[in-house]
């Protein structure tokens, strides 16, 4: 049974709805296409300013290769259709406008790292009928070849040279972070061999694509022409909160998978583990002894002990989180150019750091690297294959409801010196250990900015996400918050928020304890309703010394898009601004999207150093029924380098009219947002669905070459898996090492060709 979306028509919330056509995407990629310009909201055509030039870059999911076919848009899919897909799942689309002369121009690509071409290699052939990738919640995968990387989060400029032209990155929470070409569109090649990124968990080692878990902005410090990211590990139990709580109660088994590292540690917990390690070591000669006979049961019996040492090992696994850093071919280094340099990263104590949601978003100052616990959690339940039937549906309901848990209202943050990193370049397989220091801001934090100057404390802005879970999406079980079966939840969306956000920058004194190493500011607007994206000059472009106007758009209110689910889950949230029914009624009563700016006043105070104050000077509510996202400024060429001297644009949905489909890209002055967008850009071939985050270069050139080879790569760990499937006494195993086999031979031919 498949879930449908319900139908305009049948729709009656009380408030505007929310906009269908951010439900269906096209897959097809275009080039040139000329968009049609209007002037402000009017239907009248015109031509942009001269001073709009480069080229804006829009990134986002567009579905998958077996998404169903929207069935009020024959031309497009409708990914979110079968009710549990979220909006985040699908192969990243990059959508390219260049501006030139007073016009604008579309070009689209499909962001096909390996896994989208294997991806696409066995949805058409019935040659490997063993190896199909299928929607797992916000994951694709394979049950042989692991996890699609689906580039389809944030674009990251970088530089190493400043005499050469920018070079492009696409970047997501789960997999490799891969440069490609900002002329063609066309991957270039993933950053760091699979030798050098770790899988998230043991479960998810043994596979062609293995599914890594890194930053999803990485930070290129454009001085020193660094890139920092992260490779994060964690164990089953950290994605199952519930679980953990429970295996803390089974005395020993959080040990009993892990032989010891360090035999006659003082650790008291190290004697159990020297007996486990002893029994393994007579278990192993055991079954070595039984192997050398060649009896397939001695193979069985190894076969299945390692499958359940794998799985024990990965339910406590030891989290971990390890600081990469990548200085590109031209840093002059000896060795590999895909290489890093690598930390793993511990607490003063010693500890581990162990991150309970993701790492989303990191920054480089001059002096120190900046990592949170964003506010965006990744859980088990996200990554399975559940809701095949009704059925099953309800035990996906009680799994998520044993699974889940709301965000954490208190933000870690981890700080850590640039100088304690050492300095020669050199690939490390073993990581050195570097240590952070951890503060707590109140209130979550999904996206931030930290400015490049740090000389007066480390400056941090955002806009808290108060009980706004960016993570959870509507299900095809959910039950509106209202009660009203009129009302339908339209699956696939991201929830509304439960309070109303802040909007607040911070200093910190990175040698500061408690609350006296946090300078905050905190304002908000009635207009801070649902998850904020933001936009400032030059964002991703140069260090930013400091930032002292922002650009916030915020996704409002809908009542199609609370479930009792979420409003259950933020019922007692710690830091309540607007009481519970007084948030629950202002979704439903409809608050409007809304893109803000937010000015920073700075002021050195003798004794108490940096100060800052905010304040929003300008904002522009979009029309009822309409939906913003993802804002880019854009500086105005020939302009005067002023904070606000340019454009901000911005997607826009709204319910398809007579003469367009509902998608357009507005235009704004970025110094007089209340007066409505300058411009819309109008295509019938922009059919782009959930777009987040942006970027845009000033011009674009194809990058030097590399030496990157895909056989190089994935050889190593497709050989193993093949003489692994190959040697298995399980007699199906031979048939996917033959599949496994003949699928890498075309796919190394296909990235020679
Ligand atoms: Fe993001």
């Amino acid at each position: 049974m498949t879930f449908t979306a319900p139908d305009t028509d049948q729709a009656s919330p009380r408030s505007p709805r929310f906009p269908r056509s951010i439900f269906s995407v096209s897959r097809a990629e275009v080039d040139h296409v000329s968009f049609v310009v209007k002037q402000g909201l009017t239907d009248q055509d015109t031509m942009l300013d001269a001073g709009l030039a480069g080229y804006l870059f829009i990134l986002g999911p567009a579905g998958s290769l077996d998404s169903p076919w929207d069935p009020h848009h024959p031309c497009l899919l409708h990914p979110t259709q079968d009710g549990y897909t979220p909006l985040y799942n699908g192969d990243g689309m990059v959508y390219r406008i260049q501006f030139d002369q007073g016009r604008a121009y579309l070009k689209t690509k499909l962001a096909q790292s390996a896994s989208y071409i294997a991806d696409e290699i066995v949805h058409n052939n019935p040659n490997y009928p063993n190896l199909n990738f299928a929607n797992f919640g916000i994951a694709r995968n394979s049950i042989y070849l692991g996890a699609s990387t689906q580039l389809s989060v944030t674009l990251t400029p970088v530089r190493f040279d400043d005499n050469t032209p920018y070079r492009l990155l696409l970047s997501v929470d789960m997999g490799r972070p891969h440069e490609i070409d900002p002329v063609t569109l066309e991957i270039v090649q993933p950053i760091g061999l699979n030798r050098e990124w770790q899988a998230v968990n043991p479960l998810f080692a043994n596979f062609p694509f293995q599914l890594a878990m890194s930053c999803a902005h990485p930070s290129f410090d454009f001085e020193r022409k660094e890139l920092y990211t992260i490779n994060l590990g964690r164990s089953i139990s950290g994605f199952l909160p519930t679980l953990r709580q429970v295996l803390r109660h089974i005395p020993g088994l959080p040990h009993i998978a892990k032989p010891p590292a360090a035999v006659g540690s003082a650790d008291p917990l190290q004697a159990p583990k020297q007996v486990w390690h002893q029994l393994w070591h007579w278990f192993s000669d055991g079954v070595e002894s039984l192997i050398r006979t060649g009896s397939d049961q001695a193979q069985a019996t190894q076969d299945t002990w390692q499958s359940i040492v794998q799985l024990i090992d990965a339910i406590d696994d030891d989290d971990y989180v390890e600081l990469l850093r990548w200085r590109g071919a031209e840093s002059g280094g000896e060795g590999d150019p895909l290489c890093f340099d690598r930390w793993k990263i511990v607490l003063e104590d010693g500890r581990p750091l162990q991150i309970k949601q993701t790492l989303h978003q990191m920054w480089a100052t001059k002096h120190f690297i900046v990592l949170i616990d964003t506010a965006f959690k990744i859980s088990l339940e996200e990554l399975l294959p559940f809701e095949q039937s009704e059925m099953i549906g309800e035990v996906e309901e009680l799994f998520r409801d044993l699974a889940d848990n709301s965000q954490l209202a208190d933000t870690p943050v981890y700080i850590i010196r640039r100088d304690d990193l050492e300095a020669p370049w050199q690939s490390n397989p073993q990581p050195r250990t570097v240590t952070a220091r951890q503060l707590t801001i109140p209130r979550e934090i999904a996206h931030y900015v930290v400015e490049y100057e740090d000389k007066d404390g480390i400056v941090l802005h955002t806009v808290h996400s108060c009980a706004t879970d960016a993570a959870e999406t509507i299900r095809h079980f959910d039950r509106s918050a209202f009660g009203d079966p009129n009302t339908p939840l339209l699956a696939g969306m991201l929830c509304d928020g439960m309070d109303i956000n802040w909007i607040g920058s911070y200093v910190i004194n990175p040698n500061g304890e408690g609350e006296a190493a946090l300078k905050p500011c905190l304002i908000k607007q009635d207009y801070c309703w649902g998850d904020p994206v933001y936009a400032y000059r030059n964002m991703t472009l140069e260090p930013s010394a400091q930032v002292d106007d922002m650009y916030w758009v915020f996704f409002g209110g809908w009542e199609e898009l609370l479930s009792d689910y979420v409003s259950d889950l933020y019922s007692d949230y710690k830091y309540r601004t607007v009481g519970v029914e007084a948030a629950r009624q202002a979704n439903r009563d409809g608050q409007a999207a809304t893109l803000c700016h937010v000015h920073i006043d700075r002021h050195l105070n003798g004794d108490q150093g940096l100060e800052l104050k905010l304040s929003t000077p300008d904002a522009y509510t979009f029309p009822p029924g309409h939906f913003a996202n993802s804002p880019q400024f854009i500086p105005r060429q020939d302009g005067d380098g002023g904070p606000t001297d340019g454009y901000i644009t911005c997607l826009v949905f709204s319910a398809p009219g007579e003469a367009d489909h509902g998608k357009e890209i507005w235009i704004f002055d970025a110094a007089h947002l209340s007066q409505g967008p300058k411009y819309r850009l109008c295509s019938d071939q922009l059919n782009c669905g959930f777009t987040i985050h942006t970027t845009w270069l000033p011009e674009i050139a194809s990058p030097p070459p590399n030496h990157y080879s895909v056989r190089d790569d994935f050889e190593p760990l497709v050989s193993t898996l093949v003489e692994r499937y190959q040697q298995s006494w399980l007699s199906g195993h031979h048939h996917i090492a033959t599949q496994l086999r003949a699928l890498f031979d075309q796919i190394y031919q296909r990235f020679q060709a």
